[in-house]
């Protein structure tokens, strides 16, 4: 029997944080001993917001040493670009035309830039419709990603419906995996942590930065307990270890700071140490994904012949 398969994505926009990796990217190295994967850069996604090239390009890279470095085996998971396959811009115009605007008009992600912006793009609109095709073409059983990216997913399985009744039976309907009790990861600042709020602690920080940004975390305590550091520090330790110290602790701030300090340090040092390993060869890495580009190529072509017979365009 074939194994099931899991197809997620990351937007090449900045530094990835402990939010990125507890939230979502840890689920890709869980998952790929039991299922066949799919890690990919969703690079044509992170457009909207990243318009400077040489960032775009120095972004897609750190991407893929991100993956490396958190320990996904190219054995088991298949990396690509986006932008390689060029099915996924293909596929989501398609889906356009099937897809109305007052059902995308309820996205949350359009709805809170919208209240941020009058004057929405068009990619940002339609940002879950590449989405969708970006799932669609390779048929995973699942699709980890954070909470906030749920509708994303069910914004696909919606499509991939409304498509199977108008067309016949032709995409596999997806389901989002959120890990359980992983609440939303608070930034320094109590805030959800957040690239765009400059309130994180970077996966792949040095010691230095990891004791600046826990040193800033805002300590509105109740009891005693400061509870932004205690959410952090949660993600590394189990709340049955975690109580008896902050209770002893009681109001002792600085020694509970201290505590993450160390434990974060414990935590990021061998990631941080991977990712130097793999930075000193970027032509090896580059190579990865131009196979597994070469792979995931294979799988898309195939759906999209199957679409465009479906659709009937093919003569
Ligand atoms: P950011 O808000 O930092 O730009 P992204 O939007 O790029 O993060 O999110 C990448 C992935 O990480 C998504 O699957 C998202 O759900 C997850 N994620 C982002 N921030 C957090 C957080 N603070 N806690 C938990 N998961 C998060
Ligand atoms: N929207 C996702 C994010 O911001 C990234 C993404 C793009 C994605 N396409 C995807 C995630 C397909 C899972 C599946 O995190």
């Amino acid at each position: 029997m074939s194994k099931k398969i899991f197809l997620s994505g990351v937007q090449p926009s900045g530094k990835p944080h402990i939010g990125n990796y507890f939230g979502a990217m840890k689920q890709f190295v869980d998952l790929q001993n039991e299922y066949d994967g799919y890690a990919f850069i969703a690079d044509y996604h992170a457009l909207h917001s990243l318009r400077n090239p040489k960032e775009m390009n120095e972004n897609i890279k750190s991407v893929l040493l991100d993956y490396l470095a958190i320990g996904l085996d190219p054995k088991k998971v298949t990396f690509f670009k986006q932008s390689d396959i060029s099915e996924h811009t293909e596929l989501a115009w398609i889906f356009d035309t099937i897809t109305t605007m007052p059902f995308l008009m309820r996205a949350h992600a359009f709805k809170d830039a919208e209240a941020k912006n009058k004057e929405i793009d068009v990619g940002t609109f339609n940002y879950p419709v590449l989405m969708a095709a970006d799932i669609l073409l390779y048929g995973p059983d699942v699709v980890p990603v954070g909470a906030d990216q749920k509708q994303h997913v069910e914004i696909a399985r919606d499509i991939a419906e409304k498509f199977n009744h108008i067309y016949g039976e032709t995409f596999k309907l997806p389901e989002p995996m959120i890990l359980k009790n992983m609440a939303i990861v608070p930034g320094t600042d109590g805030r959800k942590m957040s690239k765009s709020y400059g309130n994180t602690i970077p996966l792949f920080a040095e010691y230095e930065e990891i004791k600046k940004a826990v040193m800033s975390i805002v300590t509105d305590s109740g009891e005693g307990i400061p509870k932004n550091v205690y959410a952090i520090h949660n993600l590394l330790r189990p709340a049955t270890e975690l109580d008896p110290i902050y209770k002893s602790k009681t109001g002792k701030y600085k020694e509970l700071k201290e505590l993450l300090i160390e434990d974060l340090e414990k935590f990021i040092a061998p990631l941080r140490e991977r990712r130097k390993e793999f930075e000193k060869d970027i032509p090896k890495a580059l190579a990865i994904l131009k196979a597994g580009g070469e792979k995931a190529q294979k799988v898309a072509s195939k759906k999209m012949e199957e679409v465009r017979e479906k659709i009937g365009v093919k003569l």
